[in-house]
């Protein structure tokens, strides 16, 4: 099982490239369910996540052609099977994503429960009343979650009881083809649910309000083709600023939109860290040489990303005083707190809420990962650490982070991958 070992301490320099956002690649490829036309993806990432997409996709029958040199995906074309199987959805749950679309699109699914995961037990229950209130009859039996539809999908009032970015993807792909008009309130704001708008309207469709909290959408009895842009990674490009900061760098991040992360450009510049938009990309660096131990609690967008909380706990982790980290988003989001503490970390759990005491130095260790972003942390903290760190189970990376130790590494850092 690969590993990634980090020799700690040096300043890095340089430039990145960000790639497309794996959180708007993967609604965007479950869109190519919509309609027997070729849709095109470019700026496509190359991620685990997005093979096993292009797996599920396929075995529904539609097109999912990768041509990685261009960094593109051609999706569309006849559904011949409509069921998502557990052996897949369970390694990645935004399998749950096709389930709008299927049910849209030949008026059944039967889609396996995604099951939990390691940051909590992920429900997919508003993906379902949703689904129900365009006319989706839905029974859960062995485990399956299967949809059915006489006719096609009506258009409906969704009002969710809390933000799910998910779920506001699923209904608005299925409200695509929806016959009428559908509303979702409290719909989820991120700029991959604004992305998602602007590639079903290329479609054809009619979206109205995507990035508010009130989304309309006016049904189509078919989509036709389209070629999208998918947007640089707000989240890839928050785990790199982090790790300028973190090793007292200066790097520029190139392709990312400072708009995208307002929240986090905010808590960084609490903790003395500037973020400055330059050449076609962000520039990050410490504002004058010191890490101030600033507060962040995880809010749906356009508060502070929970896909960003153990990046920034880990640099709290070396910042000059205390730093109270709050995750509202999901329960258990918390699992690189013990690692980050075997490297010489100070932190306290208080429930939702973690006390952050920062330290001078961390030391090396061997740690383990347990989710995307706890794993990237822990490559953050190692880059800022004394000594050698080895970060075990890198697949969670390779899931998430295109080529991490190669633009890390073309930065300065000492990093590498070690097999076996
Ligand atoms: C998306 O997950 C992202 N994944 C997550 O990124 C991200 O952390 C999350 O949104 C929040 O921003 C993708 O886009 C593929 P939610 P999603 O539905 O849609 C609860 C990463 O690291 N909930 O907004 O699954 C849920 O348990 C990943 O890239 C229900 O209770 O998140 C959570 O507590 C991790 N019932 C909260 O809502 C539901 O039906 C927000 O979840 C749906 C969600």
């Amino acid at each position: 099982m690969d590993r990634i070992r980090i020799r700690g301490g040096r300043a890095l320099s340089g430039s990145i490239d960000i790639g497309g956002a794996k959180n708007a690649a993967l609604p965007l490829m479950a869109a190519g369910l919509l309609t027997d036309q070729r849709l095109t993806l470019t700026n496509l990432p190359a991620l685990a996540d997005i093979d096993t997409m292009a797996t599920l996709l396929r075995q529904h029958g539609i097109a999912a052609e990768i041509d990685r040199a261009a960094r593109t995906v051609s999706l569309g074309g006849a559904v011949t099977n409509t069921e998502a199987p557990y052996d897949l959805v369970r390694k990645m749950r935004a399998s749950v994503l096709v389930l709008g679309p299927l049910v849209a699109r030949v008026g059944e699914a039967r889609v396996s429960l995604p099951g939990g995961c390691a940051i909590g037990t992920r429900p997919v229950d508003l993906h379902i009343k949703g689904l129900q209130a365009l006319g989706a009859e839905i029974t859960l039996d062995g485990g399956y979650i299967r949809a059915a539809s006489k006719g096609r999908l009506r258009g409906g009032k969704v009002v969710f009881p809390f933000v799910s970015v998910g779920a506001t993807e699923n209904i608005m792909m299925a409200a695509a083809l929806a016959e009428g008009e559908t509303e979702i309130l409290n719909a989820a704001r991120e700029p991959e649910i604004q992305d998602l708008a602007a590639c079903l309207g290329a479609m054809g469709a009619e979206v109205q309000g995507a990035g508010t909290d009130r989304i309309r959408i006016i049904g189509k009895a078919a989509l036709g083709a389209a070629t999208h842009p998918i947007i640089p990674d707000r989240i890839e490009t928050g785990t790199y600023a982090v790790a300028a900061a973190i090793t007292g760098g200066d790097i520029l991040l190139r392709g990312a939109r400072l708009d995208d992360l307002a929240a986090v450009a905010r808590v960084l510049a609490d903790a003395g860290v500037a973020m400055t938009a330059e050449a076609g990309g962000i520039r990050v660096r410490r504002a004058n040489g010191a890490l101030l131990g600033a507060d962040a609690m995880t809010e749906p967008y356009p508060g502070f990303p929970t896909d960003m909380q153990a990046q920034f706990m880990a640099l709290m982790c070396v910042a000059d005083g205390a730093s109270m980290v709050t995750e509202t988003i999901f329960e258990n989001r918390f699992m690189h707190v013990p690692e980050l503490t075997r490297m010489g970390a100070h932190i306290n759990v208080h429930g939702a809420s973690a006390i952050i005491r920062g330290v001078p130095r961390l030391s090396g260790a061997p740690v383990m990962a347990t989710d995307l972003r706890a794993s990237v942390s822990l490559v953050l903290a190692g880059l800022a650490a004394t000594g050698e760190t080895i970060v075990n189970r890198v697949y969670h990376l390779d899931r998430g982070y295109e080529r991490l130790e190669a633009k890390l590494a073309g930065c300065g850092a000492d990093i590498e991958r070690v097999g076996g």
